[in-house]
């Protein structure tokens, strides 16, 4: 069954969880694995995340979408293209709970957004997957809706009404751009002056990276790149 979960506190047990904060957490760490750090470290809070301040580390994270205080880098992807360490420790308001809470009852977790689409969905085998929209602070976002919609035409199973809502969701909008561009999320990011930010999370399937946990330490969930799917599927 695939089923989507509209907000990061409605998480659930699954087999699978495919969590996704296109605005922008998920695609960062995307991003972040496709151009070379070995790990993103996904902390709960800023205090989590400068505790794990060590040499290669770099801090990346948002505060109502700016660059924390004292941080090396904010959320945007375009900034992780370059590698400045070996890990990049992450915090954000709504991706990284999603992705902690995921991680605490989900058996197997990834990571997804539009960079990544057509990667995720060769990578997510079926069966028990559900898709974890993170939202936006509480609330339901169209974004990522949409990109649970786009997924969930891409893989095969039984759908449940959640999922339907989801297709239909994507099936509204012309292209993913439009989605992003509706969505209260780019209200935050155009308040910061980071609205290339949208048009760079609107790009589809630019890398075939899917970052997936590898485990948990200490609430701290670690993703690593995933095996390649055709890889996963001979072993
Ligand atoms: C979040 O996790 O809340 C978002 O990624 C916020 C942002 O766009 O920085």
């Amino acid at each position: 069954m695939i089923d989507v979960a509209f907000l990061g506190t409605h998480v659930r047990a699954a087999d699978t969880a495919v969590v996704i904060d296109v605005l922008r957490a998920t695609s960062t760490i995307t991003l972040a694995l496709a151009s070379g750090y070995e790990r993103v470290l996904v902390a709960g809070s800023i205090d989590e995340a400068r505790a794990l301040r060590a040499d290669d580390r770099v801090l990346a994270g948002e505060v109502r979408c700016a660059r924390a205080p004292g941080f090396d880098l904010g959320n945007s992807p375009e900034e992780t293209l370059e590698p400045r360490g070996s890990e990049l420790v992450l915090t954000t308001t709504n991706g990284a709970p999603a992705i902690i809470g995921s991680a605490e009852v989900a058996g197997e977790v990834f990571a997804a957004s539009l960079l990544n689409l057509e990667a995720v969905a060769a990578q997510v085998a079926g069966g028990d997957v559900l898709l974890v929209c993170a939202g936006t602070d509480g609330h339901v976002s169209i974004e990522d809706v949409y990109l649970a919609g786009r997924l969930s035409a891409l893989l095969e199973g039984e759908r449940s009404d959640g999922a339907q809502v989801a297709e239909a969701v994507a099936a509204a909008y012309p292209t993913a751009l439009q989605a992003l561009q509706a969505s209260r999320g780019a209200i935050g990011l155009r308040r910061e002056g980071l609205e290339a930010d949208i048009a760079f999370c609107a790009q589809e399937s630019i890398v075939d990276a899917v970052p997936r946990l590898a485990r948990t330490v200490d609430g701290v969930a670690i993703l690593e790149l995933a095996p390649k799917a055709a890889a996963v599927s001979e072993s």
